[in-house]
């Protein structure tokens, strides 16, 4: 079992999230595969059983690389019904843009019928951090890695 971590980035701060994310998916005993969105295909994605998406918020929403991404994505649409899904978001402030972003890439990932599964503990909606991520933050994105890799794990009981 797979999950694969599409993430853009420019100044590092969303890459550092990443490999956050990357230990939280080997935590659940899954195989976390991490790339940069220039490196991978979207041939590569029906390899995985679970997608987790991260970018940098640009004026509120994801980089246009993710969307393109996504947008590439759809010779596959109707294939990825069931898969897991998650997103995380890295903001240069406070309320300015991080959910915003969680939420549209969460919204990619629903209409290819993805399964999202939210937290009841914070960070509800997927992890996000304000410029190059603290603790707290790193955190969020491990427990966001190891929610999507359990629960790939649990539908494939
Ligand atoms: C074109 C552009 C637009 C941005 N728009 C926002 C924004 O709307 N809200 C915000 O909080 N940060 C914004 N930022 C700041 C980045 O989201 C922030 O620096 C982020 O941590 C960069 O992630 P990276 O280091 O992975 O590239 C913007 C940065 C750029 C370059």
């Amino acid at each position: 079992m797979k999950v694969l971590i599409v993430y853009d980035s420019s100044t590092g701060n969303t890459e550092k999230m990443a490999h956050a994310v990357e230990d939280g998916v080997k935590k659940a005993g899954v195989e976390p595969v991490l790339k940069h969105v220039d490196e991978v295909s979207v041939d590569e994605i029906p390899q995985h059983q679970g997608l987790i998406l991260g970018s940098p918020v640009y004026y509120g929403l994801p980089s246009w690389k993710i969307k393109k991404f996504i947008d590439e994505s759809v010779k596959y649409h109707g294939k990825f019904d069931g898969m897991v899904g998650g997103s995380f978001a890295s903001a240069g402030g406070t309320h300015t843009g991080a959910e915003t972003t969680i939420i549209a890439l969460n919204e990619m990932l629903l209409v290819h019928g993805m399964v999202i599964q939210g937290s009841s503990s914070g960070s509800h909606y997927g992890a996000a951090s304000v410029g190059s991520p603290n603790d707290s933050a790193l955190e969020a994105c491990r427990k966001l890695g190891e929610r999507v890799g359990r629960l790939v794990k649990n539908l494939k009981k």
